[in-house]
């Protein structure tokens, strides 16, 4: 099979906010606990944080990462996770059914971040409390001092406010799942309200709306069009969540699920700007697509926690997703995806980071390890950071459950100016037949293959594990050349490959 791609240098999509690779981390399962804390484990700093977890989150240089939640968040007290950790309650978590301990809140959580070069972005509770909840985190979290909650913050140890700038009103607010469920109405009121209150305090926040927890509510896509018409003038960013499964284990249809997600992009930024024309605004919303990835492997293993047959555990295994070498291309169309529509969607997060259907795993008191989907999300955090280029694209189709006529070789492109390189990453979809991409790279002068990355595997279901963690990496790719202005490769059947040109 034969492809063909257009990279002009005149013709591009967007700067890419660096934040497009940001994750999320939830006090769920074992994210938090034996994820990035575990105080016995022999690479544990002073603050009980884990060193071969923190490595393995600084190589990704994740922007920004999501903190407590998740359906957790709403029906989480902050305040339970400062002071002495001696004094902090435990709760029942009644999203994940398990136990709290509160040995891990804002200031672990934060110090942890310095720690391994990342943001914070936190989510307030919009589900048990309201307005009153997040001033009251937010003056915690962001005043110099000289009040109640600034004051309390310094003393429990920390002097300088954090300045987090990224703020989540609320999570999933349309899922009936969620504690403090509300209709579209009640949720943008409340919504708006919030913003309003948080604005007083700081006009240069980043402020997040709920958007659809998948592109399958039954109130979606009306949902985001009421939730904006309360919250329009006060929010930055309307939020969107989407998993990807393959039950049915039928490869070619899991792969349409990539035309699901830009259509569901599509439909959401129409939706922006039909509210923006209503409102005769002069302000741009955009996209944060704050929880994706793979997720139904851990599914039937975890019904009966979640069902509330295990009693009240703490820090129990759920959602320990492990991944397989399918998983890897999945997660690379998605990449694909926010890169070409990264002109609406400015900020996503990969969810989750550690253990909960997650890139990174860890063994209580052992290794810690990189699932397969590690390396496409690697790939683009560190590589693809610049301008997205509008590719024209030329690739035999085929028919899925989720698309017709979807192009088997599926690429992005990302020039970085200041580097002076690109970074294209390809996905061959067809499980038979080698694809030979020709690039032609226009109004970049003369090219050179700088690096070329393939990941490729006979066994679509191959996993990496803590005994046998190299199964499924990548390997330096062979044969990709410039010849003129046309960068020539070849994917294997089912492959994910990046190549970079130094032009
Ligand atoms: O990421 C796991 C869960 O998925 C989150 O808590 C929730 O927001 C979503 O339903």
């Amino acid at each position: 099979m034969k492809a063909s791609v257009v990279a002009n240098k005149e013709f591009t999509i967007s700067k890419i906010d660096d934040r497009l690779y940001g994750a999320f981390l939830e006090h769920l399962g074992r994210a938090i606990y034996e994820g990035i804390y575990e105080p016995d484990h022999p690479t544990a700093d002073e603050n009980g944080m884990r060193g071969d977890v923190a490595k393995l989150v600084k190589d990704l240089n994740v922007p920004v990462v999501r903190y407590p939640g998740g359906n957790f968040v709403s029906a989480y007290d902050w305040e339970d996770g400062i002071g002495p950790r001696e004094d902090r309650p435990v709760r029942l978590d009644l999203a994940w059914h398990t136990s709290e301990s509160n040995q891990v809140g804002i200031h672990e959580f934060a110090d942890w971040c310095a720690s391994v070069g990342t943001e914070m972005m936190l989510a307030v509770n919009l589900g048990s409390r309201g307005v009153d909840d997040a001033r009251n985190f937010l003056e915690y979290v962001n005043h110099p001092g000289g009040s109640y909650w600034s004051d309390m913050r310094i003393a429990n140890g920390r002097k300088e406010p954090w300045n987090v700038k990224l703020w989540c009103l609320g999570n999933e607010m349309d899922g009936p799942w969620q504690v403090g469920h509300k209709t579209a109405d009640e949720y943008g009121a409340l919504a708006a309200n919030t913003a309003r209150a948080m604005r007083m305090f700081d006009r240069s926040l980043e402020l997040i709306a709920c958007g659809s927890s998948n592109a399958d509510m039954p109130t979606y896509p009306d949902w985001e069009r009421v939730v904006l018409e309360h919250t329009y003038e006060h929010v930055d960013y309307i939020s969107l969540h989407m998993y990807f499964a393959n039950p049915e284990k039928n490869t070619g249809n899991f792969l349409t699920l990539a035309e699901k997600l830009d259509t569901y992009i599509e439909t959401v930024a129409s939706t922006i700007k039909q509210v923006k024309a209503k409102k005769r605004s002069k302000r741009d919303v955009y996209i944060c697509f704050d929880e994706w990835n793979v997720w139904y492997h851990s599914k039937e293993q975890d019904r009966k926690i979640l069902e509330g047959n295990s009693g009240w555990p703490f820090a129990p295994g759920l959602l320990e997703d492990i991944y397989n070498f399918e998983d890897v291309l999945m997660v690379g169309l998605i990449l694909n995806t926010f890169i070409r529509r990264s002109d609406v969607v400015k900020i996503a997060c990969i969810a989750q980071l550690v253990n909960v259907i997650a890139p990174i795993m860890t063994e209580k008191g052992g290794p810690a390890w990189a699932q397969t989907i590690y390396y496409p999300y690697y790939f683009a955090s560190i590589f693809g950071r610049g301008t997205a280029l509008d590719l024209q694209v030329k690739s035999p189709t085929y028919d899925g459950k989720h698309a017709e006529k979807a192009p088997y070789v599926d690429v992005a492109g990302v020039h970085n100016e200041e580097e002076g390189t690109i970074s294209f990453f390809l996905v061959n979809r067809s499980g038979n037949e080698e694809a030979e991409v020709e690039l032609s790279l226009q109004g970049f002068g003369a090219g050179q293959v700088i690096d070329h990355q393939v990941m490729t595997h006979n066994n679509l279901e191959a996993v990496n594990s803590a005994r046998n963690q190299d199964e499924v990496k990548p390997r330096k790719g062979e044969g990709a050349a410039v010849n003129g202005d046309v960068l020539s490769v070849k994917l294997p059947p089912y492959s994910y490959q990046m190549v970079r040109v130094k032009v």
